[in-house]
């Protein structure tokens, strides 16, 4: 695993929770909260910041102040349309590129003031990396066939963001649009670990147990040998020991129980005490296995549970937020071919619709992709296409795999979550929705980098055949078997988007330089944050976006 400073990847958690570890707290955070100093009210403050400022710095500031009613929970106040109408001043027109969370944020944001937004979206649907395919849906890819999904009624599968971590922006949106959320099963005990250096699969519980089994021996055993003595007191040691029984299930004698019941059940006790699935491995096979990493998949800050999706599917929060934007104001099938900043405004140039055309606006958020925005003709200048040039994009790919039988749940009690493996399928993801209904669509593999790579060129036949052969080696022969239909996605080659995220080697100089705007052209997107290949970070950085946008506007015209 690298020490790289980018997002972590979804096989990679080790690299998240590191990273985690290390970045420090809240560095984004737009707290601009005044000191209430000695003899100076809130009101006063407020008076004070209403008539230097404006109605939008005193709502600023009220919202810093936690006074003005949000419904957002977050660090965030967006626009009003009072800002304009209680100071006689007119809001801007916005030309928003992209129509995926990132575009849609922007221009539901601008839209709360009565900014005028047109979003010019390139693909012939809203959404972005935000996708979710339904029965009949098309899939196109570049220099590749077209599928379309076959599912029965009902079944639907989330081929881009797919889980949400309590804690994100996201949910504030949820709540605020009215899009219901259920758990998203991040981590499940009965789900299966397999690595090619195991004879078969293990159950998580079974794996989890014997590793953390036997490092809570090892440690206890150093520990009571004196050989921790220099950092630890007779104290610390009783402490300690105590813990580590717990973790491990250790035996009096601090060893692992091999036998632990957390290991799981051949037959689970009722009446009966129940089989037991065995006694684990010797240390140095459980070692050899190989599991760690796939045992603490979820230990990251952003995969703990819970997790949440919305129901129905992940596209509901863009459906809502086009709804809310007005699909008036969003042009799809409409790709931009330029961008130039005009002494007093900007220039964008399309195709689409009735041919070439042209967008002139006040202000311009670009919310592209990076290296696609890198290629198009610009007046922005060489250092921002240089910086634009510097995240990586980064291949990642899904499977959906439909099955009219749900013998995850009813053959191997598999709830939710996902089994972990180091075949290139990475991982298996069963649907957190539709518990005991007849059917169900299974993710037969969500893999990034090279893994991703090694089905990016193929046809959706042999991406199928592939993942089913090596899902074959959790799941057995019904795996094939039982298959109704299924899609593929491989967003390197998705039309307008050609990557399932990007990714900065550092967040440098670069990064910095695109956070602030290029004349009146803004940049937003997952990739302008530390939350890259996520919706929050979309939506992070909308915010930003439309916060200095806003200000910007404010202070031309006061
Ligand atoms: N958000 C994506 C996911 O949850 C990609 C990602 C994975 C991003 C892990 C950061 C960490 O799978």
């Amino acid at each position: 695993m690298s020490d790289e400073t980018g997002p972590a990847r979804p096989d990679a958690s080790g690299t998240a929770a590191t990273a985690a570890e290390t970045a420090p707290p809240e560095t984004a955070s737009t707290k601009t909260a005044p000191a209430t100093g000695a003899g100076l009210t809130r009101r006063a403050l407020l008076v004070g910041v209403g008539a230097a400022g404006g109605a939008g710095a005193m709502f600023a500031a009220m919202g810093a102040l936690g006074l003005a009613p949000e419904s957002q929970d977050r660090d965030f106040t967006p626009p009003r349309h009072s800002d304009f109408s209680l100071t006689g001043r007119g809001a801007a027109k916005v030309v928003v590129l992209g129509a995926g969370v990132a575009g849609l944020t922007c221009a539901y944001e601008l839209g709360k003031a009565g900014y005028d937004c047109t979003v010019l979206e390139a693909s012939g649907r809203v959404g972005g990396r935000n996708l979710t395919l339904r029965a009949g849906d098309r899939l196109d890819e570049l220099g590749g066939e077209t599928q379309t999904a076959a599912f029965e009624e009902g079944i639907y599968f989330n081929a881009g963001a797919a889980r949400i971590a309590a804690w994100m922006v996201t949910m504030d949106y949820c709540r605020e649009l009215g899009v219901p959320v259920e758990i998203f099963v991040n981590n499940n005990a009965s789900a299966y670990v397999y690595t090619q250096d195991m004879s078969a699969p293990l159950r998580a519980r079974a794996a989890r147990a014997d590793l953390y089994g036997y490092v809570a021996e090892l440690l206890a055993k150093a520990s009571n040998t004196g050989a921790l003595d220099r950092r630890l007191t007779a104290d610390d040691r009783e402490r300690l020991a105590e813990f580590l029984r717990r973790f491990g299930d250790l035996g009096p004698d601090l060893a692992y129980r091999r036998d632990s019941r957390r290991r799981g059940f051949e037959t689970y006790p009722g009446v009966g005490e129940g089989v037991s699935v065995g006694t684990a491995s010797s240390l140095r096979d459980v070692l050899a296995a190989n599991t760690g990493r796939y045992v603490t998949m979820d230990f990251g800050y952003d995969q703990v549970m819970p997790m949440f999706q919305p129901v129905g599917g992940m596209d509901t929060i863009t459906d809502a937020l086009a709804d809310a934007v007005g699909r008036d104001r969003i042009r799809t099938g409409t790709p931009v071919t330029g961008v130039r900043n005009l002494p007093d405004g900007v220039e964008v140039t399309h195709r689409g619709g009735t041919g070439e055309g042209v967008v002139r606006a006040d202000y311009c958020v670009a919310t592209l992709p990076p290296h696609l925005f890198a290629r198009l003709p610009h007046n922005l200048g060489t250092p921002v296409t240089a910086a634009l040039r510097t995240p990586v994009p980064v291949s990642a790919g899904k499977i959906g795999l439909e099955y009219g039988r749900r013998w995850w749940e009813i053959d191997d009690r598999i709830y939710g979550g996902a089994s972990e493996t180091d075949l290139d399928i990475t991982h298996i993801w069963y649907p957190s929705h539709g518990f005991h209904s007849r059917g169900g669509l299974v993710v037969g593999y969500y893999n990034v980098e090279e893994n991703a790579e090694a089905y990016t060129g193929l046809s959706h036949r042999e991406r199928r055949n592939r993942a089913l052969t090596q899902g074959k080696k959790i799941h057995g022969e019904k795996y094939r078997a039982e298959l109704r239909s299924s899609v593929s996605i491989a967003w390197r080659r998705q039309p307008y988007i050609e990557g399932g995220w990007a990714s900065w080697p550092s967040f440098d100089a670069a990064f910095d330089l695109l956070q602030r705007p290029a004349g009146r052209v803004y940049f937003a997107g997952d990739w302008l944050t530390h939350l890259t290949a996520w919706q929050a970070g979309a939506m992070e950085s909308a915010r930003r976006a439309v916060t200095d946008l806003h200000r910007r506007v404010l202070q031309a015209t006061s």
